[in-house]
């Protein structure tokens, strides 16, 4: 059987509300897909037997996926494909991304979703697809908990639990969030082992403030739920804010991420935190009534705003978009 890719695939980018680094400890999660994410396209080269090309311009990625390569995205690709039992040659693979990459908005998921639906096919099962994305994933991060990879291939806003089918969760009302890109790259995988190690060495103080991290997923999703307006919307405000407080205590918080949240909250945003797995990335900001000051005054230090609305079971996009 000649072996083909379909032409044409796409993922979700996410963000976590709450829950991060507990979550690969067995917590639950909060993760919202974001309205943008990686599209990929795939044309045959004109010999089956050349190596398969992956561009990805918006990231500066030009690769050939030889099975000799070292370059992670080209061993990631390759994983996928395999593991899809895809053609592992042949094929010119190009993506246009609205994701910035190694910011913890799910850039390697949501490629990693794209390239398993371009072998597995638009009706693929998701869960083979998550599957076969977590083959690239564990090349980019080691031992991911899943949840960028589920987040990609469904989008909406989900609970999710290691190891078990994610919730959808509905919400009672859209939800205006801002997301702002702190320019300092960080990789996962070292942030995720930097916390394994401080709940290590302190397991008396690092075991509460996992737990007091997956109970906040939960408060959250309930004052979520329940919501009807500016009361709930300031009780999910100050989760964020003990979110973010123990997040920083788990040793995973740095001075630029600290310094977003602090403008955030000095012009009338109800909760910020920040988003991943810290030590640079993302912060997520829930504005009050008017987010205007907020995005003006990241807009003045240089900072570039992502704004979205979040609707539950599918997202949309409001300006400034996505870069
Ligand atoms: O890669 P990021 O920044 O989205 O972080 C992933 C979230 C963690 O909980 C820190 C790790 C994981 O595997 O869930």
């Amino acid at each position: 059987m000649e072996l083909r890719l379909h032409p044409r695939a796409q993922a979700h980018g996410k963000t976590i509300v709450l829950g991060e680094h507990s979550v690969v400890h067995g917590y639950p999660a909060l993760a919202a897909g974001l309205p943008g994410g990686v599209t990929l396209t795939a044309s045959p080269r004109p010999d089956p037997r050349q190596p398969s090309t992956l561009r990805i311009p918006a990231w500066g990625i030009d690769l050939e996926l030889r099975v000799e390569s070292e370059h992670p995205v080209a061993r990631a690709a390759l994983e996928v494909l395999g593991h899809c039992d895809g053609p592992l040659t042949g094929w010119a693979i190009a993506a246009q991304s609205t994701l910035l990459p190694g910011a913890g908005l799910g850039s390697s998921a949501a490629l990693t979703v794209a390239l398993a639906r371009l072998a597995l096919g638009p009706h693929a099962d998701v869960g083979a697809v998550v599957e076969a994305s977590l083959a690239g994933e564990r090349i980019f991060h080691g031992e991911p908990s899943g949840l960028d990879s589920q987040v990609a291939a469904r989008g909406g806003l989900l609970r999710f639990v290691r190891g078990q089918e994610p919730t959808p969760i509905p919400l009672s009302e859209p939800l205006p969030l801002l997301i702002v890109p702190s320019g300092v790259e960080r990789r996962t995988a070292v942030q995720v082992a930097q916390v394994r190690a401080r709940v290590e060495r302190l397991p008396a103080l690092g075991r509460p403030l996992l737990e007091v991290l997956g109970r906040s997923v939960d408060e959250g999703i309930e004052t979520l739920r329940a919501s009807k307006g500016p009361h709930d919307r300031a009780r999910l405000g100050e989760i964020m804010q003990v979110a973010h407080g123990v997040l920083a205590a788990l040793g995973v918080s740095c001075a630029a991420l600290d310094a977003l949240c602090s403008t955030a909250l000095r012009h009338g945003a109800l909760g910020a935190k920040l988003t991943g797995a810290g030590g640079g990335g993302c912060v997520l900001v829930l504005p009050g009534d008017d987010p205007r000051p907020i995005i003006d005054a990241f807009t003045q230090q240089g900072h570039a705003p992502i704004s979205f609305v979040l609707h539950g079971s599918s997202p949309s996009t409001a300006s400034p978009t996505l870069p």
